[in-house]
């Protein structure tokens, strides 16, 4: 285990991140931990990560600087190494002349820390600067303007980084982590998701005990993973409350009943409310009020149905760690988070909110899902927004158009997946427009609608490019939906990028 003593700032997820794919284990720990606890941890090492503070700023945060004679080896990095130096007698100071930002360094390569790094690397780098060091460190990175750009004190094993090789601009950045990780702290580096997923599952039985939890299961990755993990640790004590809305895609909401009552034999309780949101929806035309009936509608639902279990005493929530917004300093300062599908509901009765993911990215939720025997196809979904087809069906909302679109998205998704392609795009669908044009069929005249696709690749969701998919995939997709969904005489595909357009035509 290696401890990361959290001082602020937007790394320490991101620190820890990379010291998983190191394969140590690692918890991030809030400045304010005693060393009492840190002890009882009895860690190989300690990381301690802060990002642009001033250390000689009166409430800058602080630590014992006991932290340093404790035989443990501890790593500074940016607010870490401020912290170290001060701490231990040097001297700190804003850079005259530089700013935040990626900088070459020359490093002395007889340090453990840079083993196998280049003689000149580049870093992300502090615009702090180190004017003293304290006694007995020795400057073991530098450059024309960072004379001290990393120190070290090999006797007591205690290295500052003023800049941060957790950082996708610190290219070599993995290179010292792991030298200080495996050469330094003495991991062994087998860790692994399965380690996680059984740690995980371990710490939830503990804490959770004989008591009982709700989880809101969307169907989503994030909820599934979540659901799975706690039934993993306490079995039936779970009830998982899924709302089926009504404008989930053709048979998700069957596949997620299938999946989480006869593979994992979770309690589930699916809520047929179709009905409900169609009548809620009928004549609704603008998409944020669609999304805000909905999300009311959800925790309507959601609340009356938890209502009938009656008091639980812990809520499961699927938040990742994107989905967290830090504010102040370190763990121990407030952190919002961002509730998905229709928010949480407030008045269900319980007494705290679990969140087995709160530390993982995407991809390591996926691979924790796929640990957890989670099927390939539920783990690597696409995205899906909470409103579902909603958002989707421009217009107005009724039960034929969702049907006339979840049997359009069906067959494009099919194609899509037979053509080898859903791995390579992010995000693809059908959306049904309002337009209903002139068309032929069988020599009739017909007045029917147009059915847009969309394919398109990102990384953040936050801007896209569409997909420049093969003609003949896209010829036998609108060719199949022409001829097997009713009412449906047009297909065309949408290539615009976002911005200008977004994702989601609604
Ligand atoms: P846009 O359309 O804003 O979509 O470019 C970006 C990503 O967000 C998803 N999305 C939503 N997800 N509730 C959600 O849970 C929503 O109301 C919503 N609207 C958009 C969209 O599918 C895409 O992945």
């Amino acid at each position: 285990l290696v401890i990361i003593l959290d001082f602020g700032g937007h790394n320490n997820q991101l620190i820890a991140r990379r010291i998983r794919e190191c394969n140590v284990y690692c918890e991030v720990l809030p400045y304010n931990t005693s060393i009492e606890k840190i002890l009882q941890l009895s860690p190989k090492g300690i990381i301690t990560i802060g990002g642009e503070i001033d250390v000689n700023k009166q409430d800058a945060p602080n630590y014992d600087s006991k932290i340093y004679t404790l035989g443990i080896p501890v790593l500074g990095i940016n607010y870490g190494c401020q912290l170290m130096t001060y701490s231990l007698g040097g001297k700190v100071s804003p850079a005259p002349n530089r700013k935040y930002g990626t900088m070459k360094i020359n490093i002395d390569s007889s340090s453990k820390l840079f083993q196998n790094v280049s003689n000149q690397t580049s870093c992300l780098i502090s615009q702090m600067n180190i004017e003293t060091t304290a006694n007995d460190f020795k400057v073991i990175a530098s450059s024309e303007s960072c004379p001290v750009a990393a120190i070290e004190d090999r006797k007591r094993n205690l290295y500052g980084l003023l800049f941060h090789p957790e950082a996708d601009q610190t290219p070599e950045g993995i290179r010292i982590l792991k030298n200080f990780l495996y050469d330094i702290c003495k991991c062994n580096g087998t860790w692994n998701m399965s380690s996680f997923v059984e740690n995980s599952i371990r710490q939830l039985k503990e804490k959770i005990g004989d008591k009982k939890v709700l989880c809101a299961l969307s169907g989503g990755v994030d909820s599934s993973v979540a659901a799975v993990m706690i039934n993993k640790a306490v079995g039936k004590q779970l009830t998982c409350i899924f709302v089926d809305h009504g404008l989930l895609r053709k048979n998700e909401a069957d596949e997620v009943e299938e999946i989480f009552t006869n593979q994992f034999d979770i309690n589930l309780i699916r809520v047929n409310a179709q009905e409900r949101f169609y009548e809620k929806l009928a004549g609704v035309t603008d998409p944020e009020r669609k999304r805000k009936i909905i999300g009311e509608e959800f925790i309507r639902v959601f609340e009356e149905e938890a209502k009938k279990i009656g008091k639980v005493d812990y809520l499961v929530q699927g938040t990742i760690y994107p989905d967290i917004i830090e504010s102040g300093v370190g763990q121990s300062g407030v952190i919002k988070s961002h509730h998905n599908v229709g928010g949480l509901p407030d008045y269900v009765d319980f007494k705290e909110i679990i969140e087995p993911l709160r530390d993982l990215f995407k991809d390591e939720v996926r691979k924790a899902g796929l640990e957890l025997g989670i099927p390939e196809k539920l783990v690597f979904r696409q995205p899906f927004p909470g409103p579902g087809l909603a958002v989707r069906i421009i217009g107005d909302i009724t039960p034929q158009k969702v049907k006339i679109l979840q049997e359009a998205d069906y067959i494009y998704r099919e194609e899509i997946a037979k053509a080898g392609l859903d791995k390579h795009i992010s995000q693809y669908f059908a959306v049904l427009t309002n337009i209903r044009s002139v068309g032929v069929t069988n020599d009739e005249r017909t007045y029917d609608y147009t059915v847009a696709l969309r394919a398109v690749k990102t990384i953040d969701f936050m801007t896209a490019e569409y997909v420049e998919l093969p003609w003949e995939v896209l010829g036998l997709v609108s060719k199949r939906i022409i001829n097997e969904v009713d009412h449906v005489n047009r297909v065309c595909y949408d290539i615009t990028g976002k911005p200008p357009a977004t994702i989601e035509w609604e």
